[in-house]
């Protein structure tokens, strides 16, 4: 594959007509190059830059090992590398599934060859790993370089959560009584989750769903996530996050989740507020940045077939995320599995190789304008390689054919070998 030496300009996407008059190339990330040609006569030429002045909604598929996990490091990298003015009014949060993000601390120095060719380097990126309190002994045995504990409270979920999380019905009588000890809960205040036990106890009859439920609860304290060090602010100027999730169970991982978007949609919201006010006053406040989540095998966060406990908040971001600045990107293998909101209203979709019918199929009906474009032939005409992906860009009604750079810090998810 060679490498032109192109004076052609540079592609933006994720960029309207207007903010590229206004903006030209500033304010975005270098993540690639554009691809020229098909297969073994294609060459890598232009630059391709990416917008992140505004909150995009990204959906970032592909099938497995095509590079997906990968590129969310590149795009953080490149965050991270902004000039102060940018990325001090940024910040990140990556949902890490497999605990393999941790090592973006390290650089990449397998690579040193690609990422000259390109003019960088290998390089390790002052990333803040954050493990689950009750999990930070197993994540300690197994040399992971976290930087502190995160918990939540009992008091941060509702009945909701915990239905969902217990994956109880509301209309069960096991469903009735946590949800009524969770209501006498809240009107009390700060509860942990020995005071809703002990309401719970309190309750009248129902002996054996209070004893199920009792049980239920105590499983509960050993997922590890219930502690006293609670969140760490993750809405800093300039800071890149990875929450750490790949110890616990999906339907813990889920709740989670949900709780970290709602405090970051909730933080994001009152400092928007503030911000529109001190504007129109002319008064300089001091700025909570835009943030982006980055959630890696998104299906099983915002389904299209399932109701996790994250669905509801990553909905309401998906619809009004725009206006408090919060950037979403949704990776994961199955598209087709991704609720279509989610795909429907993505401005960038990023696709690596997919082969599975139903799952092009799925791409196919989120913007009517690419109707004209046969995506099955761009992504055949993809050269055989890793990281290569096409854009659809939604900004700009454009299609393009995209190599995503190599990563200059270290990628923990490739796949072990089986040889001696
Ligand atoms: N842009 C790239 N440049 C060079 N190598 C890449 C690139 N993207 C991916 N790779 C290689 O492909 C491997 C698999 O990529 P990655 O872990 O991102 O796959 P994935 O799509 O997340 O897979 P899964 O769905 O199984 O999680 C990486 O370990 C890396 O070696
Ligand atoms: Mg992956």
């Amino acid at each position: 594959m060679s490498i032109l030496k192109e004076k052609q300009m540079q592609i933006v996407i994720g960029r309207d007509a207007e903010d590229t008059k206004k903006y030209g190339s500033a304010g975005t990330i270098n993540i690639g190059r554009h691809i020229v040609g098909t297969g073994e006569d294609s060459h890598f030429t232009t630059p391709v830059l990416m917008d992140i002045l505004r909150p995009h909604l990204v959906v970032l598929c592909g099938k497995r090992g095509s590079g997906k996990s990968y590129s969310i490091g590149v795009f953080v990298e490149e965050m991270m590398k902004l000039p102060d003015e940018y990325r001090k009014n940024l910040c990140s949060v990556i949902v890490d599934t497999q605990g393999i993000f941790w090592t973006m601390k390290q650089s990449n120095e397998k690579d040193v060859v690609p990422l000259n060719n390109i003019g960088l380097k290998p390089q390790g990126f002052p990333i803040n790993i954050y493990v689950p309190e009750g999990q930070s002994n197993t994540f300690r045995k197994a040399g992971v370089d976290f930087d502190d504990v995160f918990s939540i409270s009992a008091d941060e979920l509702s009945g909701d959560d915990w239905l969902s999380v217990f994956e109880l019905r509301a209309t069960e009588t096991i469903g009735i009584l946590l949800q009524r000890a969770v209501s006498i809960s809240r009107k009390k205040g700060q509860y942990s989750l020995d005071d809703l036990i002990n309401i719970l106890k309190e309750q009248e009859g129902f002996s054996s769903e209070k004893l199920a439920l009792e049980n239920m609860f105590e499983v509960a304290r050993s997922w590890g996530i219930f502690g006293q060090s609670k969140m760490p602010k993750l809405l800093e100027n300039g800071k890149a996050s990875v929450v750490d999730v790949s110890l616990t169970s999906q339907n813990v991982r889920t709740l989670l989740i949900s709780i970290i978007c709602r405090k970051i949609f909730g933080e994001r919201t009152i400092a928007r507020r503030k911000e529109e006010i001190a504007e129109t006053e002319g008064i300089f406040i001091k700025k909570t940045p835009v943030c982006w989540i980055l959630i890696d095998e998104a299906h099983n966060f915002i389904s299209s077939s399932e109701k996790p406990a994250s669905q509801d908040i990553l909905l309401r971001i998906i619809r009004e995320g725009r206006q408090p600045g919060i950037g979403l990107l949704l990776a994961t293998q199955r598209p087709e599995k991704l609720n279509q909101d989610a795909l429907a209203q993505s401005d960038l979709l990023i696709s690596h190789m997919l082969t599975a019918k139903s799952d092009i199929d799925s791409l196919r009906s989120i913007m009517q304008t690419y109707m004209l474009f046969d995506i099955t032939k761009y992504l055949i005409d993809l050269p055989k390689m890793k990281g290569v992906a096409i854009v659809l860009d939604d900004n700009s009604e454009r299609i393009y054919s995209v190599y995503i750079r190599p990563r200059q810090s270290w990628h923990a998810g490739s796949s072990p070998v089986a040889k001696l």
